[in-house]
């Protein structure tokens, strides 16, 4: 089957009840979900003239060190940045598949809600094994988040509850969204990540309703001390997303030299405003939510999200 770019919509539209959020959800998704197995093109040789990614979302895009860079170097670039996305992908897909899971431990099975949540672990597998799959044709080695991040995800996914997890699945969710419809237009990109891309924001976008939905609901029952400290909560968790998105070794696998890269690139003023707009409709739900607290924001901000 083709995939079109006009099938994915984002879900900014106000919620009815939760129940018949889950009940158009579940709908929604036996019309139009993918199996990547079938889908992607995994046998076409790695085509080295495409970028992974769109330029304009290198980490590097910008900077005087991508001036000097070769056409093919900044194409390595972009597939090494592309794969370590996927990987941060996967490592966040293992997290929010655990605390769905144990949000819904103990509920009616027999609840729409109960089996969307289903419905979306099962999505999430998909993509995550989609993911390992992308990167490895990318010719790109285990991107692993740094120690601190990979600890701090073990204690969130083990502890965090209510509108903790879910604005935190919706953070994930929101920043790689508009970076991956740009992606999946990009005719510079390869294109079985191009398919990668659309498959991800097609299911996603149904992820991203049910997240808001979920947060809104919890924050309903949740007191004025409750919703402050998940406020921080959810900031640190997205700092530590943002963050872990682009592994620092992508640079000496590019062929670049990994300090000078790491510079220019902590300083790329393109790449934070690049950032800071894909995250507006976000810090609008957020603030909607009362969750952009003075802490918090501190946290957004050190993160270039807003
Ligand atoms: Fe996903
Ligand atoms: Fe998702």
């Amino acid at each position: 089957m083709a995939l079109t770019t006009s099938r994915a919509q984002h879900p900014d539209q106000p919620s009815d009840d939760g129940v018949d959020v889950a009940r158009r959800l579940l709908d929604s998704s036996a019309q139009l979900s993918y199996d990547p197995l079938t889908e992607v093109d995994w046998d076409t040789p790695l085509d080295k003239d495409f970028h992974g990614a769109s330029p304009e979302w290198s980490t590097l895009y910008g900077t005087a060190y991508w001036e000097e860079m070769s056409d093919a170097q900044r194409k390595e670039l972009t597939r090494q940045e592309a794969a370590s996305v996927a990987c941060t992908g996967i490592w966040f897909e293992m997290i929010l598949q655990q605390m769905i899971l144990r949000d819904i431990y103990s509920k009616d099975p027999t609840d729409d809600t109960f089996q969307w949540a289903l419905t979306e672990i099962a999505d999430e597998c998909r993509h995550s094994i989609m993911f390992a799959r992308g990167a490895k044709k990318l010719g790109a080695p285990a991107y692993r988040p740094r120690r601190v991040a990979v600890e701090l995800g073990r204690l969130f996914k083990t502890t965090a509850f209510g509108e903790a997890a879910y604005a935190a699945i919706l953070v994930a969710e929101e920043v790689l969204d508009v970076m991956q419809r740009d992606w999946m237009r990009d005719e510079r990109v390869v294109p079985f990540v191009r398919t990668i891309n659309n498959i991800h924001v097609v299911e996603e976008s149904r992820h991203m309703m049910f997240a808001r939905e979920e947060t809104r609901k919890h924050l309903a029952r949740a007191g004025r001390v409750r919703r402050r400290i998940h406020a921080v909560m959810i900031a640190i968790s997205a700092y530590v997303i943002v963050t872990s998105m682009v592994n620092r070794e992508v640079y000496a696998n590019a062929g670049l030299d990994k300090e000078r890269a790491l510079r220019e690139a902590r300083a790329n003023e393109h790449h934070k405003s690049m950032v800071r707009a894909s995250c507006s409709g976000l810090m609008e739900f957020l603030s909607s939510c009362g969750l952009l607290t003075r802490p918090a924001l501190f946290w957004y901000k050190r993160a270039h999200l807003i």
